[in-house]
């Protein structure tokens, strides 16, 4: 990993495609770009703001929708991926942007400091951000990376991660995108100052609430859901089609890789709220609760650990 603007990209290669990005990267004023930290629900966002924002133009009616023949990552192009020369992704080159049916979506794991100022400062351009409880978001990480990151190293240099070593080094930031809480707060607290460019979610609301937040997600992007589309039930529809039971089920999500290599698979695993109790020790628990206390302090921003 290398630490840049004191967060943790992974390899070399992506990260001079993060650096490309940054300084070539030109937002429109439609452009919608996700953003999250690893684990925190992004294949999920990704899927729920392609269905919401795909609805009803004639060209997908639901029982067609390209939710249920292509990877939600192949509906949604990673910033980080994009081709800007000399890249070795094959997802989209960087000529091919303009031709991107608008409005254009992105997904990025980018920190809010490195992201291309033309996101930054693009009027009209906004960001969905995605974020989940640590505890949760650190299970989903650990498995990932012992099923899927030791795989895709080509030198063989990684190593499997025991789960305490792992916490050892979450705890330090040293994580594919870490430190974590830099992560959400950086975003969060961009969200309260400019609201109409940040949307922050949480994933635990979004399995709480779905409906409601279907709605806000739809608001803040300027394509609410009308009386008759909620009385036909659009949002129902739309949640059922992105859940994790439905996307697991389809073909498309249970065989063969996404452009970056990984296991499409992978990305459905629990997808639960509280999968965590059965992993933290108590002195876990502690240290964690410890570091969110201090790390959230004045912050105004709170995570739900169990469902309800
Ligand atoms: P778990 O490992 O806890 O199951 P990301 O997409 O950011 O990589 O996050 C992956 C996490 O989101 C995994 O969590 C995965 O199971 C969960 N997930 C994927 N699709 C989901 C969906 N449709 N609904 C709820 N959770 C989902």
């Amino acid at each position: 990993m290398i630490q840049y603007q004191s967060f943790w990209f992974p390899g070399y290669r992506l990260f001079k495609n993060t650096l490309k990005s940054q300084k070539h990267f030109k937002a429109k004023d439609t452009d919608l770009i996700i953003a999250s930290h690893p684990k925190t629900g992004t294949t999920w966002l990704n899927a729920l703001l392609f269905a919401i924002v795909n609805r009803d133009n004639g060209n997908h009616p639901m029982n067609e929708s390209p939710i249920l023949s292509q990877h939600p990552h192949h509906l949604v192009n990673r910033l980080e991926d994009v081709n800007f020369g000399g890249g070795f992704f094959n997802q989209l080159s960087s000529s091919q942007l303009d031709d991107l049916p608008s409005p254009r979506l992105f997904s990025t794991h980018i920190p809010y400091v490195t992201l291309s100022e033309s996101i930054k400062t693009c009027d009209g351009c906004r960001i969905l951000y995605i974020c989940r409880n640590p505890f949760d978001t650190f299970v989903s990480q650990w498995h990932f990376y012992n099923k899927v990151v030791i795989d895709l190293d080509g030198e063989q240099t990684l190593k499997p991660y025991t789960f305490e070593q792992f916490f050892e080094d979450w705890f330090e930031g040293r994580i594919l995108f870490g430190p974590f809480f830099e992560h959400v707060i950086d975003y969060w607290m961009q969200s309260l100052a400019n609201p109409k460019k940040v949307l922050f979610l949480k994933y635990e609301d979004l399995k709480e609430n779905p409906t409601i937040h279907l709605k806000r997600i739809a608001d803040f992007v300027e394509m609410p859901f009308s009386l008759e589309e909620e009385s036909r039930g659009v949002i129902r529809e739309i949640i059922d089609m992105c859940s994790i039971n439905n996307m697991k089920k389809l073909d498309v999500n249970k065989n063969g890789l996404n452009y970056s290599g990984v296991e499409k698979k992978a990305y459905f695993r629990k997808g639960e709220v509280g999968g965590w109790i059965n992993y933290f020790t108590p002195p876990m628990i502690e240290r964690m609760d410890r570091l969110m206390q201090q790390k959230l302090q004045g912050t105004g921003l709170t995570f739900k650990l169990i469902s309800e």
